[in-house]
């Protein structure tokens, strides 16, 4: 599994998704609960970015007609999104806020 840097851990925001493109595939990067998420930046229900949604209890929420999916799975929790959207491992390498955040999308977790 090849894993891509795409961000340091500082620069991430607390609950606030940033857009990264891997290998040309839109990934919003997520910083909440201790933890940092890697979700396939489009909605399962149209073309919209997920990035530019609020997070909240680790789910995101599409802007444009208000599913949510979860962080950990990428399962949406209501309509009209019925199809999950791809979430890929994360690794931190490092400590502190310059530490690495690595992404992998070869292999949906
Ligand atoms: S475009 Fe995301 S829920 Fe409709």
């Amino acid at each position: 599994m090849t894993y891509v840097r795409v961000a340091a851990l500082g620069e991430l925001e607390e609950d606030t998704p940033k857009r990264v493109e891997v290998d040309g595939t839109p990934v919003s990067i997520v910083r909440t609960e201790g933890e940092v998420f890697a979700i396939h930046d489009i909605c399962s229900h149209a073309n919209v970015s997920l990035s530019e949604g609020e997070v909240e209890d680790c789910a995101i929420e599409c802007w444009l007609h208000g599913s949510t999916f979860d962080l950990r799975t990428g399962k949406p929790s209501g309509l009209p999104a019925t199809r999950p959207v791809p979430v890929y491992p994360v690794k931190i390498e490092g400590d502190g806020p310059d530490a690495s955040v690595l992404v992998s999308i070869t292999q949906e977790s």
